[in-house]
């Protein structure tokens, strides 16, 4: 059985078919590559998805329960997490009460919110292990704001990942890095997303990232999927090449 299967998924806003029809099936336990060009409605999908927007169409099953209508924080309850395109950090807040205030959200534990991870010695240590493997141990006590790009992304996913999800959805971890950081960044996500045993969407756009850490390929285009398959099918795949190189030369 799919971890996750969406039927016939439709967002559309105006006359913009952002989603346009979309059955998207995600194995339990793989690391799924979301690629397409700029526009395809890829941010789209995962958004709908994770409960930040509504379908106007389709329906979307995670475990085999019928979430379409749940809310964020019940989907999250479930075990769906996202990080997103453009960051979601707290930036007055140090690295480590970022991560702690995952941790509080995920146990319902709000009205101890502005204790931040002081407060709580079980957070900290949480907080501080997670931190530390994705290497940002050093920066604990440093201000969101005060981290390179690089170091930002790592961030984003762990306050994603501190929900615990069953199934983690990351819109382009390495947007805005330099090349040089990528596969650094890209080995210590996808270390701990296979050793934590979570099913990972990743959204990406280097196809040397997608091509070297995905078990399997997933191309939008224009709100459809244009193909699916192996990175092997994917990159021999003509109609696919001819679409990103169409848009992406
Ligand atoms: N809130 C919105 N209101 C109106 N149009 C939107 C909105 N969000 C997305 N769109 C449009 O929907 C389409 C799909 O956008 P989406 O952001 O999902 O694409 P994407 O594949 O994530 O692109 P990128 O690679 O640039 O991030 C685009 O035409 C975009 O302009
Ligand atoms: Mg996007």
């Amino acid at each position: 059985m799919s971890l996750l299967a969406t039927t016939q998924l439709k967002k559309y806003f105006g006359e913009t078919h952002a989603v346009d029809g979309v059955d998207f099936t995600v194995t339990q336990g793989e690391v799924l590559a979301l690629i397409g060009s700029n526009g395809a409605g890829k941010t789209t999908l995962v958004n709908v998805i994770s409960g930040l927007l509504r379908p106007d169409d389709g329906t979307i099953l995670f475990q085999g329960a019928d979430v379409t209508h749940q809310s964020i924080h019940d989907r999250i309850k479930a075990g769906i997490a996202r990080s997103f395109q453009l960051v979601n950090l707290f930036d007055q807040l140090t690295c480590l009460d970022n991560v702690a205030l995952s941790i509080f959200s995920r146990e319902g534990k709000t009205q101890r919110l502005m204790t931040l991870a002081d407060g709580d010695r079980a957070v900290r240590d949480e907080a501080m292990e997670l931190l530390q493997q994705f290497g940002l141990e050093a920066k604990a006590g440093m201000v969101a704001s005060g981290l390179s790009q690089g170091e930002r992304k790592l961030l984003d996913v762990a306050v994603a990942y501190a929900l615990r999800p069953k199934l983690l959805f990351l819109d382009e971890p390495t947007s805005g890095v330099s090349t040089r950081e990528k596969a650094p960044i890209m080995d210590i996500i996808t270390a701990i997303v296979r050793s934590g045993k979570i099913t990972a969407v990743i959204i990406e756009h280097d196809m040397d990232v997608v091509f070297k850490y995905s078990d399997r390929i997933v191309v939008m285009h224009q709100g459809t999927i244009l193909a699916d398959g192996t990175p092997n099918e994917i990159r021999t795949n003509d109609q696919v090449v001819m679409t990103l190189l169409g848009t992406h030369a």
